[in-house]
């Protein structure tokens, strides 16, 4: 990997296959100026990638331009410029963002969104390397390499007909695709480590921790991932972090995955047992008790036999009011699920 891209923010981390092959098409990419097109859904890393390619091929500006933004009658002067007097509020002349890209990168991001008489113009300055400034009749010439990202399948734009398939080809000379952080799950342990050595304060996550972050798919990727640990460390002096800091979405991805009874069981939450009980699955910690076992299968039995004590006791092998004693020690009496009152349903 070459030095430039470990400079500051533009490291980029990850050990998967997926990432090192991003990492050599990287380097061979600096050495042309050649159209970039970079896939990925949301959050995967694709400015980031823009940014690295081009700080690696030598620099000069690096100029974002917001495709879902150029909509409307100043679109055309955003990307061209303008001279004096070119419309009305036109009080001075304009450079465009390809005047501005001139000696370094023009990255065109969410390209998908770029509607289709803009895709016309675009191409036109793909093509001839030139482009005129809205009101001027003389071409300006500006040179720049392309990066283009989008979160949109492209290919399948063009099949539809909402892109224009010789831009497509024009863009899609080297492509880049990111994966989605759940197909990458190796990358995470070492994004954690990059996002904590960027934002703790010597903060660590418990081993059970991490291993509910490698459970989870993370559906806004290394971004959602590197909000996750800022939170944290905003949110928890530390060091430890423990599974039961991390934020809501993964707790609900973690409490979705627990079996029912084992769900009600912590959600009771009366004994030491609560802390084991909501483990994320298959991680290994100590045994419940024999008590949280015993609440456990009465839990169970009551959910299977919709409420019915008689019909509970009966496949727990004790009598009705053993029953009894034991909802009132493991205070469940008072669950509306477990009301007897209620005819049974099976
Ligand atoms: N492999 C990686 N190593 C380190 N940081 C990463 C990596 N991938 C992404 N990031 C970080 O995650 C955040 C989101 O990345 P970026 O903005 O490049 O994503 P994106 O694909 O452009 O997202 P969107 O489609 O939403 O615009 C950034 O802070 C970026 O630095
Ligand atoms: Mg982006």
């Amino acid at each position: 990997m070459q030095p430039e891209l470990f400079q500051e923010g533009l490291q980029i981390v990850g050990q998967s296959a997926g990432i090192r092959r991003v990492i050599e098409v990287i380097e061979k990419a600096a050495r042309g100026r050649w159209p970039v097109l970079i896939l990925g859904e949301t959050g995967t890393g694709k400015e980031l990638v823009a940014r690295a390619i081009h700080r690696a091929s030598g620099g000069g500006p690096f100029v974002v331009i917001d495709c879902s933004a150029l909509v409307g009658p100043l679109a055309e002067s955003e990307l061209f410029g303008h001279v004096k007097g070119a419309f009305t509020g036109a009080i001075a002349s304009k450079p465009g963002l390809f005047a501005l890209a001139h000696g370094g990168t023009a990255f065109l991001d969410e390209v998908g969104e770029l509607p289709l008489e803009i895709q016309a113009k675009l191409l036109r300055v793909l093509q001839e390397k030139e482009f005129r400034p809205v009101g001027s009749t003389s071409p300006r010439k500006s040179d720049f390499r392309i990066v283009a990202a989008t979160n949109r399948d492209l290919a399948a734009e063009v099949e539809k007909g909402t892109f224009r398939r010789d831009l497509y080809y024009r863009l899609n000379v080297i492509r880049i695709r990111l994966a989605p952080l759940r197909e990458r799950k190796e990358d995470i342990p070492l994004l954690v480590d990059h996002f904590l050595r960027r934002y703790g304060r010597g903060h660590r996550l418990t081993r059970e921790a991490l291993e509910a972050l490698l459970a989870y798919d993370w559906p806004g990727n290394v971004r959602e991932l590197e909000n996750c640990i800022q939170q944290l460390v905003a949110l928890h002096s530390g060091p430890l972090i423990h599974v039961e800091h991390l934020p809501s979405p993964i707790q609900n991805f973690l409490a979705s995955r627990r079996p029912r009874t084992v769900a009600a069981a912590a959600a009771i939450g009366s004994t030491r047992g609560q802390g084991h009980l909501a483990r994320s699955p298959g991680a290994p910690g100590p045994p419940p008790t024999l008590a949280e076992l015993e609440k456990q299968a009465i839990l169970q039995a009551l959910e299977y036999t919709k409420g019915d004590r008689a019909e509970a006791a009966a496949l727990l092998g004790i009598g009705r009011t053993t029953l009894y004693r034991k909802l009132k020690e493991y205070r469940c009496e008072q669950l509306e699920l477990f009301d007897s009152s209620r005819p049974p349903e099976r």
